[in-house]
């Protein structure tokens, strides 16, 4: 009986001292090294930065400032492009051939102050349309996190990515995000999915429009 007894207590032991606080903690996975989201609060302030020619780019850029605390400019080049299409496709594949930075009026004095830039911009054959090479030769983003929005007709963005992740070599390029021709009715709901998915959700302006 005595054993019996003896048994038992020695298992209700084992028992208990395997479920201890100490264990459990141990056996939880460790966070104190995850990265800090990317989303910007107080000391983390987000720039849109885009050009647009005919309106779409900037349809965008307005999906964004109404999501994200913010502040926004869009780029002007000195010269304004023609509106005549044939005209201006000529002008855009020289200038990208030449990778051609046309001059901006468009100044940006406080961009040290933002930790977080978005960069619109049409595509143009098959690339970033050339007043955003100049904006990211012009300024330098190392250390911020750029994120890529583009509007466009049928093609593939990669290209695109591809230039803005050499023009910033020493920021992180978040992945972007591509509006194409005829699908602008889903288009707010899929900037905002697209937000979400980056990692901004709480970005959501407080006093929203
Ligand atoms: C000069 C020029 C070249 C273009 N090249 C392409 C292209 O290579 N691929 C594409 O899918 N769309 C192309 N497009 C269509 C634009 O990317 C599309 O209309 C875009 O939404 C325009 O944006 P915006 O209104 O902000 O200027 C081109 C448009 C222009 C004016």
């Amino acid at each position: 009986m005595k054993t019996k007894i003896l048994w038992l207590l020695t298992l209700i032991m084992l028992t208990v001292s395997g479920c201890s606080a100490d264990e459990v903690k141990t056996d939880l996975p460790d966070n104190s090294n995850s990265e800090e989201p990317a989303v910007p609060t107080e000391d983390r302030k987000a720039l849109i930065v885009y050009f647009s020619h005919t309106g779409n780019t900037r349809t965008i850029a307005g999906y964004i400032h109404d999501a994200i605390e913010s502040d926004m400019v869009e780029l002007q080049t000195e010269e304004p492009y023609t509106d005549d299409y044939d005209t201006l496709l000529e002008q855009a594949r020289e200038e990208i051939a030449a990778g051609y930075c046309p001059p901006l009026v468009t100044q940006i004095d406080s961009i040290d102050s933002y930790d977080m830039i978005f960069v619109g911009y049409p595509i143009w054959v098959g690339t970033a349309a050339p007043p955003v090479r100049t904006f990211l030769t012009d300024y330098n983003l190392s250390g911020k996190t750029v994120i890529p929005f583009c509007t466009s007709g049928t093609s593939s963005a990669e290209e695109s990515y591809r230039l803005i992740r050499s023009l910033c070599p020493q920021s992180e390029v978040l992945e972007g995000i591509q509006i194409r021709r005829g699908t602008y009715d889903t288009a707010r709901e899929r900037v905002i999915a697209w937000l979400q998915e980056i990692g901004l959700i709480n970005l959501h302006k407080t006093n929203e429009k």
